[in-house]
């Protein structure tokens, strides 16, 4: 493993994190390793605050354990302080532009995670703020949960580059932050979607070019049978995300056959692992001796929110003399 001092991600100071693609693909596995430090460090009871004297606004459109959870938690060991807001506890909720909100916040705290549904209202955030803008998941992306999955993937099968990993369910925000990774590290990513719910063409778009760069092969299919074929990880999410609570009972149907059951499992290679973001539902999309299994790493990958995004932190908000 390369050292890594607070040099060599010097130059991601200041920056946003609204998009997995907003890092190179140096930075990204950088930032892994940064991440996989402070794990070190903080098992060991090493107190390290380089973030001493830092806020970071953390604004919730909608609910979050993890999220929320990890980023206070991770700020305080790192030094510094974090504010949950909710919309409405802001002027943000009686109509005060994101723009206002950006420009005050900025002269106020040092960075901002956001949560909500548009995207477009976290890139007018960014634009607007002074300071990084750190996306905790809109209804486009969720890039914080893959810098933890890859660290957890790192850990129990090391490269990531050529590995297997199949997606079943829904074409989300969690598998668009995948196709990123998955693309920018040259793993193999077989997405499968029942027809209808595939990942947008923007994301497809996306990634053409940069898979071609790191030889990642990412494909769509529809058939869990084929896609879970000689897999390394078998990852699945929710099958109606936030804010699509009305659509449950359709979803239901249209996802029969989705889940992943120890049957799935089986066809997997035999060390695989099963990844779930969390919050999971047992008897949907995944079987409970399937995530309470022995190949399941979801508490593992939950935990590893700390520590991923407690590197984002220190490479966003630190200063370094
Ligand atoms: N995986 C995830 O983002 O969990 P929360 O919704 O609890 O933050
Ligand atoms: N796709 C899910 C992820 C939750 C962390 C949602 O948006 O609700």
């Amino acid at each position: 493993m390369k050292m890594t001092t607070p040099n060599t991600y010097q130059h991601l100071q200041g920056k946003d994190f609204l998009n997995l693609t907003d890092l190179t693909p140096s930075d990204l596995s950088l930032l892994l390793e940064l991440a996989h430090d402070l794990k070190k460090k903080q098992k060991s009871g090493e107190l390290y605050t380089p973030l001493k004297g830092k806020t970071l606004a953390m604004i919730f459109d909608k609910p979050s354990t993890r999220t929320r959870i990890s980023f206070e938690v991770g700020i305080i060991q790192l030094g510094g302080a974090a504010l949950h807001l909710q919309r409405d506890d802001l002027q943000l909720g009686r109509g005060e532009s994101v723009e206002d909100t950006a420009h005050v916040l900025s002269r106020y705290v040092d960075g901002i995670l956001i949560r909500t549904f548009h995207h477009e209202l976290v890139e007018s955030l960014a634009q607007a703020a002074t300071i990084p803008v750190i996306n905790g998941l809109t209804d486009l992306v969720h890039p914080c949960q893959i810098l933890a999955d890859f660290l957890t993937i790192q850990e129990k099968k090391g490269d990531l580059a050529g590995l297997k990993l199949a997606y079943l369910g829904d074409g989300n925000n969690v598998v668009h932050s995948l196709m990123h990774g998955a693309a920018m590290t040259g793993m193999e990513l077989t997405i499968c979607t029942p027809q209808g719910y595939e990942p947008l063409a923007q994301i497809w778009e996306e990634i053409g070019e940069l898979a071609e760069q790191t030889g990642a092969e990412i494909q769509l299919v529809h058939d869990p049978y084929i896609a879970v074929q000689g897999a390394d990880v078998l990852y699945t999410d929710v099958w109606a995300s936030m804010g699509q609570e009305e659509e449950k009972q359709k979803r239901q149907k249209d996802f029969e056959g989705f889940q992943v059951t120890p049957t799935l499992m089986a066809l997997a290679k035999e060390d695989a692992i099963f990844m779930h973001c969390l919050p999971a539902y047992r008897g949907l999309e995944v079987a409970t001796e399937v995530i309470d299994g022995s190949q399941s790493v979801v508490f593992q990958q939950a935990e590893n929110r700390l520590h991923a995004q407690k590197a984002l932190l220190v490479a966003l908000l630190g200063k370094y003399r």
